[in-house]
């Protein structure tokens, strides 16, 4: 692989690898406030796109409408031949899921708050956007996988648990999804890299357990990374097994 997209949504989560690669900024569009860095590793340029701040808010910008808009011009400019959906993410222990973990994407990407109850919409609103198989890469690496499940809210509802359960997805984001549907749409192979920072059916509150564990799902997130990486850029996609 010649170059490779990371997108990632929060600063605190791009921050370990942006340091690790020596990342360096790289003009981004204007007005829109995101971050562009670039690296180089393994004989593969890295591009990380960080959605940014937003101005009126001052947080960073989660959630799928940055997420899509950064991945959209991210690839219509770096044209790359994989792109990474990075992040953390929440788990559940039923499916087994430990604070820490790192999961790679399995099969494809789903929403579950997009319920859309008209005739022929329903399956248009949960989505299923391809993934790179990575089998062969979370077995080298001792990772785990599963299906990514995305939705613009932190909690879980009793609707999205109906849905969850329906998709079987075992990691739940806020940007996944839209990511991949971007990546769809240009052709571009996608992969997800999380990190669970909370386990959504746990006592503990799902805030408390995300702020907890933050810092250090970050670390752990930054450290696959850097092995995906060092694993994808002697490789082609057919190498990693291809599209779902
Ligand atoms: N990112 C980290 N934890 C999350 C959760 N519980 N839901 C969605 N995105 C997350």
């Amino acid at each position: 692989m010649k170059r490779i997209v990371i997108v990632m949504a929060m600063g605190a989560e791009a921050a370990p690898v942006l340091e690790r690669l020596g990342a360096v900024a790289r003009a981004s569009p204007p007005s829109l406030s995101f971050g562009w860095y670039v690296a180089e590793r393994s004989g593969c340029e890295v591009v990380v796109a960080v959605n940014g701040r937003d101005p009126r808010h001052g947080v960073d910008k989660i959630g799928t409408q940055p997420a899509a808009l950064n991945t959209y011009l991210a690839l219509e400019q770096h044209r790359p031949d994989l792109v990474i959906t990075a992040g953390t993410a929440g788990g559940w222990a039923r499916a087994g899921g430990r604070i820490g973990d790192v999961y790679l994407s399995e099969t494809h990407f789903v929403y579950h708050d997009r319920r859309i109850a008209i005739p022929g919409y329903e399956s248009y609103g949960v989505g299923s956007y391809p993934a790179v198989r990575a089998d062969a890469l979370a077995r080298v690496l001792g990772l785990r996988q599963g299906i990514v499940t995305t939705g613009n809210s932190l909690d879980e509802t009793d609707d999205d648990r109906r849905m969850i359960a329906a998709s079987g997805a075992s990691v739940k984001d806020m940007e996944g999804a839209a990511v991949a549907w971007v990546a769809e749409l240009l052709d571009v192979p996608i992969l997800a890299v999380k990190a669970i920072t909370d386990l959504v059916d746990a006592h503990a509150d799902t805030v408390a357990q995300f702020e907890a564990n933050l810092a250090m799902a970050s670390d752990r997130l930054c450290e696959a990374l850097v092995a995906v990486i060092d694993w994808c850029a002697p490789r082609s996609v057919d190498d990693l097994g291809g599209l779902s």
